[in-house]
């Protein structure tokens, strides 16, 4: 089946490198529009979103989330906070009294939340030709970054987004293959894959990589991303946050 969104859907990729080109006033406040208007737990758009212009802030942000340099050099910064201050805050404004703390579960819907609102960002950056990257490395760092970008308690970064027009080289990058269907849908109840589906999955997904070889892989990867010091920090950064939530 095909359609212009699941054609838009299934091209999207990744962008890293960006043109010059700037994204305007416009296309910016299109973006954002498209963001609110993402679904959102009972209305309430449990997210704050930090648009980072300045540029000494934009460097800072590359060094906190884990040296990426093409961050600094987006044309547009876009950080989605999932925001479990507003509400509790606008509730005592109107004479609620003692509303109860924020918990893990406020804390796990705002996240949905807030980068759902990314996801459609994204989407229709994408429709603007303008291309974009997550950064997770945002949740790192967390006493940096509550500091760089005035974080108060209940307030947790969900991730952050960077815009720009794609290079001709990053338009014509093949993009990474997903698994297939079988791998990641279960019927009903969950079902862990026994190892040779693994093998199997992974290998498929693999598929195009000449001499892909699943240990070799599995090894690297782990050590790169898993069990870096990136991943470390991040699941420490994390456990900060959250302490204000428990
Ligand atoms: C939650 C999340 C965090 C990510 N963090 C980073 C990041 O810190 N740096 C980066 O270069 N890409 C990051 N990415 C982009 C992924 O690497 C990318 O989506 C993946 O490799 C698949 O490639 P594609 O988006 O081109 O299809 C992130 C994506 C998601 C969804």
């Amino acid at each position: 089946m095909e359609n212009e969104i699941l054609k838009a859907l299934s091209a999207r990729k990744s962008v890293r490198v960006f043109t010059d080109r700037p994204v305007t006033a416009e296309e910016r406040a299109a973006i954002l529009k498209a963001a609110f208007q993402a679904p959102t737990a009972g209305n309430q758009q449990l997210y704050t979103i930090l648009d980072i212009t300045d540029q000494a802030l934009k460097e800072r942000l590359t060094d906190l989330c884990d040296h990426q340099p093409f961050i600094a050099k987006a044309p547009l910064c876009l950080v989605f906070l999932a925001d479990c201050r507003r509400w509790p805050r606008a509730y005592r404004a109107a004479g609620v009294e003692n509303p109860r703390k924020p918990g893990p579960g406020d804390l796990l819907l705002a996240m949905a939340d807030a980068c759902i609102a990314a996801q459609n960002a994204v989407t229709a950056a994408e429709s603007l030709g303008i291309g974009s990257c997550y950064i997770g490395d945002v949740l790192e760092n967390a006493e940096q970054m509550r500091q760089a970008l005035a974080l108060p308690a209940h307030v947790v970064p969900a991730c952050m987004l960077v815009f720009g027009y794609p290079t001709e080289q990053q338009q014509n990058r093949p993009k990474p293959v997903r698994f297939r269907e079988e791998a990641v849908v279960c019927e009903n109840t969950y079902r862990d894959r026994t190892e040779a589906e693994l093998r199997e999955d992974f290998t498929l997904r693999g598929a195009g990589v000449p001499e892909f070889d699943f240990d070799r892989y599995l090894q690297a990867f782990c050590n790169r991303k898993y069990d870096s010091d990136f991943s470390r920090e991040m699941s420490r950064s994390a456990a900060v946050y959250l302490k204000d939530f428990t």
